[in-house]
């Protein structure tokens, strides 16, 4: 890369580095405290990696002194996401917050801490790790969770799958789902926009958004969260106040895996595998897969 630059352009580049490396750690002759430097080193590191124009003058936003605000990913009337940056691990998470309208919004305040318990209960890699729930200066209630990538949405917009990536969502999906449903919840709300995929490696795939995680046999009605599927995902009798089934999951897997299906590549007719879409999205709730280990069964077989 360097035989592009003439060797005065690549002197000028390190002193000009070493200037800056002197003005960050240095104020004139005095050593600037290393708390300071830090900073200012952590956020020069920030605008690198993201290709920023500027550092920017205003003060760098932190949350709790240790996550360093990079961006709103997602907002909407109730909630906001921001992903962040661990100052001192370096690692990257994601705030999801209620939006200013909702701060004293007590139903909105209790689905996030729902969300916040259900998802802290649950552990497995095709689960988003709810890492912990805290309360904002203003009192806001806040969780953080693992930075989980692209949601499934945003990746088929850019690119179209293989039959194998079907296959491998689906696995990944459904073994999320398994997990869930043997600690006794229903999600509630499986979308292509629930579904985050890390690294474009779809078996890290994670199921993410517990706002509508209900415990199975339980009914919406009783509870204090509000029923919040996504249309095109939900499942036919979500429309009546039935007890909750984990089999209504496996309509929005099936849903999923339609929508999968219009993006492939390599879909010839019939595809052995819209057979397994129609038995999982069928709306008999009888005639489905008695449980997510059976669904995973039937693509063994296919
Ligand atoms: N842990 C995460 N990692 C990466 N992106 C996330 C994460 N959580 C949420 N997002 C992004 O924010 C969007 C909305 O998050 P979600 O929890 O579904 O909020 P809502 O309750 O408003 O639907 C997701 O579709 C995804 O794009
Ligand atoms: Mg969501």
């Amino acid at each position: 890369m360097t035989e592009r630059l003439t060797p005065e352009e690549m002197k000028e580049i390190a002193s000009r580095f070493a200037g800056l490396m002197r003005l960050l750690t240095h104020d004139g002759e005095a050593e600037r405290p290393a708390e300071l430097r830090d900073l200012l080193i952590d956020r020069l590191r920030d605008a690198l990696d993201r290709r920023l124009p500027s550092m920017g003058n205003g003060e760098a936003g932190f949350i709790g002194n240790s996550f360093l605000v990079e961006a709103v990913i997602h907002s909407n009337t109730r909630t906001v996401v921001t992903r962040m940056r661990h100052r001192d691990l370096g690692s990257w998470h994601v705030m999801k917050t209620l939006s200013a309208h909702h701060v004293n919004d007590a139903m909105a305040r209790t689905i996030l801490l729902r969300e916040a318990r259900v998802g802290m209960a649950l552990r497995h890699p095709n689960l988003m790790a709810v890492e912990c729930s805290f309360r904002l200066p203003d009192g806001c209630p806040a969780i953080i969770m693992e930075w989980a990538g692209a949601s499934l949405s945003q990746r088929l917009s850019m690119r179209s799958v293989s039959v194998a990536d079907i296959r491998q969502v689906m696995t990944s999906l459904l073994r999320g789902l398994h997990s869930m449903h043997t600690a006794g919840y229903v999600h509630g709300d499986i979308s292509a926009a629930n579904l985050l995929i890390c690294d474009d490696d779809f078996e890290r795939l994670k199921i993410a958004d517990f706002g509508s995680a209900i415990e199975a046999g339980k009914r919406y009605r009783d509870l204090d969260v509000a029923k919040a599927a996504t249309p095109g995902f939900a499942a036919p009798e979500l429309a009546s106040d039935k007890a909750a089934d984990p089999r209504s999951d496996l309509y929005s897997a099936g849903c999923v895996m339609k929508l999968l299906l219009e993006h492939c590549h390599q879909a010839h007719d019939p595809n052995p595998l819209t057979d397994i879409s129609t038995r999982l999205a069928d709306p008999d709730v009888s005639r489905r897969p008695l449980n997510a280990m059976a669904a995973l069964e039937l693509f063994e077989r296919k």
